[in-house]
């Protein structure tokens, strides 16, 4: 006779719509595994949970249940900004009060309508109240060898083109090796992957793996083996992942689940896994588009350094972009090198290159500070930190109190470069808690933040609602990166991986294809249509988004430009229409406080035709539809900048049809005819 060999005990809990089941299972080895199943089919084969820590010494993989304990929840919340006005939060709750070579600590499991998330906790105990952590054993064992779009496990870099294999196919050094131009790696091996981790089975269950609230606590990315994926911790300089102490809570794990595409880009269970907002009056805190000095310098018209005649932030040409951010209805431009120490800033991996207080001689800090208030609008900080970090927390305070003094509430920051001096990782704990901290000292100034080269977000802009965006990810800039740019593919997995943690600041809107415009031996190209630039304003969603192109390049195309003037940073309402990672990405979204309806789509290198219901309109009202849309010979290689305006009225019963092109995009607003 056979004995199933988790027959000791079994603990079982549903999703609120019955949908989704979590069972929790005790081997008679005393270790826990869980097991996930959407609408009975499996999803997550039993997988395990454990920690191990390096000091004290003590394996956490094998547990004397003291006590299980379940409740349910179910409560709403309005974000300070968003994609929706009112968030749903319900879940059912299991927890497992758990001993262990004498440390006691509990392991929780929520299950949500798309999905679950499971975390560590170590309360106050008598015996046990500093601790190492060695690595974490959370795994999370597919059912299948599904289709999955990763990006290479790395403790520095997350600014990867994404990879579309079977999980068994997963190479990460082979995938890695054709990146030239990612400014510091550390590639972790063949078989690691970066979380969000997209999914497609077989059968078309869609199954992201994320983690949600990271504070205090390295980042997490997935060791593969065969289709069981295992979380391995960023270590710090000399190799331990976390100092703690109790109480401490780990931040949750997330498997975010469903059998359509376009709910798992819906789903707002990582923000719900995040505390409420730390900030009491958030009144300042203002979604905002801008403009800015930074792709001149990034195509070669200007430097970002003195030196060398074609510096980009000075006082005349600061005063250009003011006017036309100004005359367009922008609130803010962004100057990049307006600070000393451009002429040193990477590579020579020095400590002190920037203090973020001294503006090159020929930018006039004080009289554009004056003219932008007199053209409506603010200057937006830059402190690139070159990666030493230990200097940027050290000059942090003046640094924020200089900027504020000088009107200023929008600070760009940046971790280009190795981590000086202790050679930390980005994606650390130590790192993870300065980015923390920057986002909490600058709420602390009424400082907004948008990060560039930080950590994986992981749904903290509800509880740092003035931590707009952040990069973290193969941004716009690598449209000009000569090896592998960026594909027209990646702008439709970036909403299925990046974007499931938050924000992403992506600096959209380029409308000059071809890179070599001031600089012939240039011979990049934006692979996009102009049309998809503008869609990718409703498609990339953030309470922060720029215009990234030049003023010359927006006045060739100012009908275009049109859509980026109008389309809003904040909503109250979105409808994802039509999405299929790696292939096309179509949502819908409420102005806030607004009857206008704006919609983005678009699609990867396949030219596609799109038709999709208008019922989210209001009924019997007559809206006037203005389409943004490629061109018939528009194609992202051949002919990018070719693009149709067009006029239709439309009701909630209408069908919207139009055609992408190779690379293209649609942009449309919908407004109510009167
Ligand atoms: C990398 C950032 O992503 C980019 O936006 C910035 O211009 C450069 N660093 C220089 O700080
Ligand atoms: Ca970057």
């Amino acid at each position: 006779m056979s004995t199933p060999i988790f027959a000791q005990s079994f603990y079982k809990i549903a999703s609120p719509n019955g949908q989704i089941a979590l069972q929790v299972i005790q081997a008679p080895d005393r270790s826990i595994k869980y097991q996930v199943t959407l609408n009975n089919k499996e999803v997550i084969a039993l997988s395990g949970v454990g920690i191990s820590l390096k000091k004290p010494q003590a394996e956490l993989r094998k547990f004397q249940i003291l006590q299980i304990d379940s409740t349910v929840h179910s409560s709403s919340w309005k974000p300070v900004w968003g994609e929706v006005k009112e968030i749903q939060n319900q879940y059912k709750e299991l927890s497992f009060q758990l001993k262990e070579n004498a440390i006691l600590l509990k392991l929780i499991f929520r299950v949500f309508n798309d999905g679950i998330a499971f975390r560590y906790f170590f309360p106050e105990q008598e015996n046990f109240k500093h601790f190492i952590v060695d690595n974490e054993w959370s795994t999370f064992n597919m059912s299948g060898d599904h289709t999955a779009f990763w990006i290479p496990g790395d403790y520095d870099s997350n600014e990867y083109t994404y990879q579309k294999t079977k999980i068994s196919e997963i190479d990460a050094t082979t995938a890695a090796s054709k990146e030239k131009d990612i400014a510091v790696t550390s590639l972790i091996g063949k078989n690691y992957v970066q979380t969000p981790l997209m999914m497609k089975s077989a059968e078309g269950v869609y199954i992201n793996l994320h983690e949600a609230a990271l504070i205090n606590y390295p980042a997490m990315q997935l060791k593969v083996s065969g289709t069981e994926f295992t979380s391995t911790l960023v270590p710090d300089a000399v190799g331990n992942k976390a100092y703690l102490q109790t109480p401490f809570n780990t931040p949750w794990r997330t498997v975010i689940i469903s059998n359509k595409a376009e709910q798992i880009l819906s789903s707002k269970t990582i923000l719900n896994l995040n505390e409420p907002s730390k900030i009491q009056d958030s009144t300042w805190i203002k979604p905002q588009k801008f403009m800015g000095i930074w792709w001149e310098m990034q195509i070669g018209k200007a430097n970002w350094s003195l030196a060398g005649g074609k510096h980009g932030a000075n006082t005349e040409n600061v005063k250009k972009y003011i006017d036309f951010a100004s005359k367009h209805g922008f609130q803010g431009v962004l100057v990049e090198g307006w600070n000393k120490g451009w002429e040193d800033w990477l590579g020579n991996w020095k400590e002190e290159v920037f203090d973020f207080v001294s503006p090159y001689p020929d930018y006039e800090i004080d009289s554009l500070t004056k003219y932008a208030k007199s053209k409506g609008l603010k200057l937006i900080m830059h402190h690139e930190t070159a990666g030493s970090v230990t200097n940027y927390e050290r000059r942090m305070d003046s640094a924020f109190q200089y900027m504020v003094s000088k009107e200023m509430d929008l600070v760009k920051t940046g971790f280009v470069g190795k981590i000086i001096p202790r050679g930390e990782h980005h994606d650390s704990q130590w790192m993870v808690n300065h980015y923390n901290r920057v986002a909490e000292k600058a709420a602390s100034l009424k400082v907004m933040v948008d990060s560039h080269e930080s950590v994986h977000p992981t749904g903290l802009h509800r509880t740092y609602p003035n931590w707009m965006a952040a990069e973290a990810a193969r941004g716009s800039e690598f449209n000009n990166a000569p090896s592998l740019g960026i594909n027209p593919e990646h702008s439709t997995i970036l909403p299925f991986t990046r974007l499931m943690g938050g924000p992403m600041d992506y600096s959209p809107g380029l409308f000059h294809m071809s890179l070599n415009q001031f600089d012939s031996l240039r011979t990049t190209k934006v692979r996009s249509t102009l049309a998809k630039q503008l869609a990718l304003y409703v498609t990339i969603y953030s309470p922060i988004q720029m215009a990234a192109d030049l003023p010359e390049n927006y006045e060739k195309y100012l009908d275009a430009f049109q859509f980026i003037k109008e389309v809003p940073v904040d909503w109250d309402d979105s409808k994802v229409l039509l999405a299929e990672p790696g292939e096309f990405v179509t949502i819908a979204r409420k102005e806030k406080g607004k009857e206008t309806w704006f919609i983005g789509s678009i699609t990867s290198s396949i030219a596609r035709n799109m038709s999709f219901d208008l019922d989210f309109l209001d009924n019997d009202k007559i809206y006037e539809a203005t389409l943004y849309m490629d061109a018939e010979t528009a194609d992202f290689e051949k002919n990018p900048e070719a693009y149709l305006i067009e006029k239709r009225l439309v009701t909630a019963k209408s069908k919207m049809n139009f055609r992408l092109q190779r690379g293209g995009g649609c942009a449309v607003i919908l407004k109510k005819v009167n």
